[in-house]
């Protein structure tokens, strides 16, 4: 496991010009991800399912004074490789360029012992948490390859390391998310400016966490802005170079 210098400090204007797509952008990590890139001179693409959600994110970002984000509803359960081709296609239409994914979305689902895990919730945990960062990075990888500097960022956690009781189909899905950027990762390495790390952020106060560890105090955990020199870090040029690792955010 890596983690970022200690005495890191991300330039204010880090991530100027460049356009950046947050999966799961509504809520979380993914919000503080998206508000923290744009404040550092990204212009942002927030996705997720629920439309209030990502305006609120879109208007602390405007009402901030930062670059215009967009907004793309999109829910990644039902989406299709024909979704994940016209994102694409909108994001080059509209911006000409894309420098970096955050795959952030995930879902849960529940905890509970293999047999008994629920089929359909098993594959509705894969199709959101390993499918759509799949169809997503094949779909944005010709976009991604055309920028001078870009990266892929996949959301890792602890379980995805050595799986452990009743973590189902969430540890399965992010240990193969963790493959899934490896391989990027090693087929990108020559040639390309494209660079594809993973992220652990730990234990952090956030809807997710919540709903694994109700009885848990947030109070006690770090919060998600708590975590951005990392999520900065793997996004921006300071970790030119850098593919293929797995970081824990702090
Ligand atoms: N919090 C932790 O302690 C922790 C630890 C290790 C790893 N992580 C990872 O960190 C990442 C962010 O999680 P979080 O803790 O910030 O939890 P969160 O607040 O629940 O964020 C998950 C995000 O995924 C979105 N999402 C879920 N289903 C979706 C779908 N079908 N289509 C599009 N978006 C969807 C959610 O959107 P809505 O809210 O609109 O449904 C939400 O914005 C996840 O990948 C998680 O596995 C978190």
């Amino acid at each position: 496991m890596k983690t970022i210098p200690a005495d890191y400090r991300p330039a204010p204007d880090l991530l100027r010009d460049r356009v950046i797509l947050v999966t799961g952008a509504g809520s979380g990590l993914g919000a503080e991800a998206a508000k923290t890139y744009a404040a550092h001179g990204a212009t942002v693409i927030l996705l997720g399912p629920i439309v209030r959600e990502l305006e609120m994110v879109y208007d602390a970002i405007e009402g901030a004074g930062h670059s215009q984000p967009a907004i793309y509803p999109m829910d990644l359960e039902g989406a299709h490789y024909q979704h994940h081709e016209e994102l694409a296609a909108t994001i080059e239409r509209e911006f000409g360029r894309l420098d970096g994914i955050l795959h952030n979305a995930a879902l849960l689902g529940a905890r509970m012992m293999i047999e008994q895990f629920d089929l359909k919730l098993w594959a509705r945990v894969m199709q959101i948490n390993l499918n759509a960062p799949f169809m997503l990075s094949r779909a944005c990888l010709p976009l991604l390859r055309q920028a001078p500097d870009a990266a892929l960022i996949f959301s890792s956690d602890a379980v995805a390391r050595h799986g452990k009781a009743y973590w189902g189909a969430y540890g399965a899905s992010k240990a193969a998310a963790d493959n899934l950027m490896q391989i990027i990762a090693d087929e990108t390495e020559t040639n390309t400016s494209v660079r594809a790390n993973s992220l652990d952020p730990g234990p952090v106060a956030t809807p997710m966490r919540r709903l694994a560890f109700p009885g848990e105090d947030p109070r006690t955990l770090p919060q998600p802005a708590d975590l951005m020199p990392a999520y900065l870090y793997l996004m921006g040029p300071d970790s030119q170079g850098v593919t293929g690792e797995i970081f824990q955010a702090r």
